[in-house]
C-alpha cells in the first residue's frame, strides 16, 4: 500500500531528491510557500493532512546566515522541528528528522559516532541540535539523520557550486583545514528510505566513506571533471574568515547502520563519479 508522505522543503536541494525517492509513493511535497514551519498552526495543518510518515529536511541551513539572524535560527530549525515533532507524535506517525555533522564540536580526532556526546559551537549547530532534543521529547516513533556536505547532480550544492566556477574558469578558495564526511545525496535519500520501512527508530549518522577538506573535494571534482586544480586556492586558518565557527573536525562514522549490518555506502571518490556522470 503506498504511504502518504510529506516532505517539508521540498524545494530545497535536499528536500527535490526526497521527492523523487519517494515519487513511487503519494507524495506531499510541502514548500515555505505552502507552510511556514515555525508558525504555531503548522501542528493543525498537518495532522489535517493526516500524512503517514513525515520527512523533514525544512531549515536554515547556512552556519553563516544563522549565526546573523539567531532567532530566525531558532525559529525554523528548533521551533520548527518542534511543531512537526508534537504533530506526528499526535498522529503516532514515524518523524524523520535531518541533521547535521554541527552538532559536534569538532574536539576529537577520529569519527564521530552515534555514541558521542553533541557540543556544537555556532548557532546552527545549537538550533540544529535542539531539533533533535525536540524531536526525541515529543516522537518515540523517530529518525535523527546526521549527514554532512552533501552534494548532487541538480541544486544548489557543493558540487554544483564548485562545477559551475571551474567551468567558467574562475578562482575558488576553500579551506584546506576543517576535516569532514561528505554525502551524495541520492545515496543518502536511498538510505533513509531503506530505514523508513522498518522500525528501527533512533539516530543515524549516514555519510560516504572517506575524508575530505572542501579543498580537497574541489580538487577531486576537478580531476574527474578534467578541469585543472590551477584556480582552487587553498585557505588556511588565517585566511578563511567567516561569521560562524566551524569544527575543525566533523567526520562521521555510520556506526549504528554498521552494527545493524546495514551501512553499505560507498567511498566518496565513487560516489562522485557517478553524480558527475550525471551532471555532464
Ligand atoms: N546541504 C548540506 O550539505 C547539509 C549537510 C548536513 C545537513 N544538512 C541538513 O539537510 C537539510 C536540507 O538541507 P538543504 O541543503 O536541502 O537546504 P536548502 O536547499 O536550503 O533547503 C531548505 C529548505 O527549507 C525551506 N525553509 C526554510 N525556512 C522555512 C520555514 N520557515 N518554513 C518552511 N520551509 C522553510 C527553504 O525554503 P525557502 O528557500 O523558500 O526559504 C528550503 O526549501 C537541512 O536540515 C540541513 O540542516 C544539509
Amino acid at each position: 500500500m503506498k504511504r502518504k508522505i510529506l516532505i517539508t522543503g521540498s524545494k530545497g536541494f535536499l528536500g527535490s531528491y526526497f521527492v523523487k525517492e519517494f515519487e513511487e509513493e503519494e507524495v506531499i511535497p510541502i514548500t515555505h510557500q505552502d507552510m511556514d514551519i515555525e508558525d504555531k498552526d503548522t501542528i493543525d495543518k498537518i495532522i489535517k493532512i493526516k500524512p503517514d510518515l513525515v520527512i523533514h529536511p525544512a531549515a536554515i541551513r547556512s552556519p553563516d546566515i544563522c549565526e546573523e539572524d539567531k532567532e530566525k535560527a531558532w525559529k525554523v530549525n528548533a521551533i520548527g522541528t518542534k511543531n512537526l515533532a508534537i504533530a506526528c507524535s499526535l498522529l503516532d506517525i514515524p518523524f524523520i528528522y535531518i541533521s547535521t555533522d554541527y552538532v559536534f564540536s569538532g574536539d576529537k580526532d577520529t569519527p564521530y559516532t552515534e555514541f558521542d556526546n553533541p557540543n556544537p559551537i555556532n548557532t546552527y549547530g545549537k538550533t540544529k541540535f535542539y531539533g533533535e532534543i525536540f524531536t526525541k521529547e515529543f516522537c518515540k516513533k523517530h529518525f535523527i539523520i546526521r549527514t554532512s556536505y552533501v552534494f548532487g547532480e541538480y541544486g544548489n550544492n557543493a558540487l554544483t557550486q564548485i562545477y559551475n566556477s571551474l567551468k567558467e574558469g574562475k578562482e575558488i578558495r576553500l579551506s584546506n583545514y576543517h576535516f569532514a564526511s561528505c554525502t551524495y545525496a541520492k545515496d543518502l535519500v536511498r538510505k533513509v528510505k531503506e530505514l523508513s520501512y522498518t522500525k528501527l527508530y533512533g539516530t543515524y549518522h549516514i555519510v560516504n566513506k572517506g575524508i575530505i577538506t572542501r579543498y580537497d573535494f574541489a580538487c577531486k571534482v576537478a580531476e574527474i571533471a578534467g578541469f585543472s586544480k590551477d584556480r582552487i586556492i587553498p585557505l588556511n586558518p588565517e585566511k578563511f574568515t567567516a561569521p560562524a565557527k566551524r569544527p575543525l573536525y566533523s567526520v562521521l562514522r555510520n556506526y549504528m547502520l554498521e552494527l545493524y549490518n546495514m551501512d553499505d555506502m560507498p567511498f566518496y571518490e565513487e560516489s562522485l563519479k557517478r553524480a558527475i556522470n550525471n551532471l555532464l
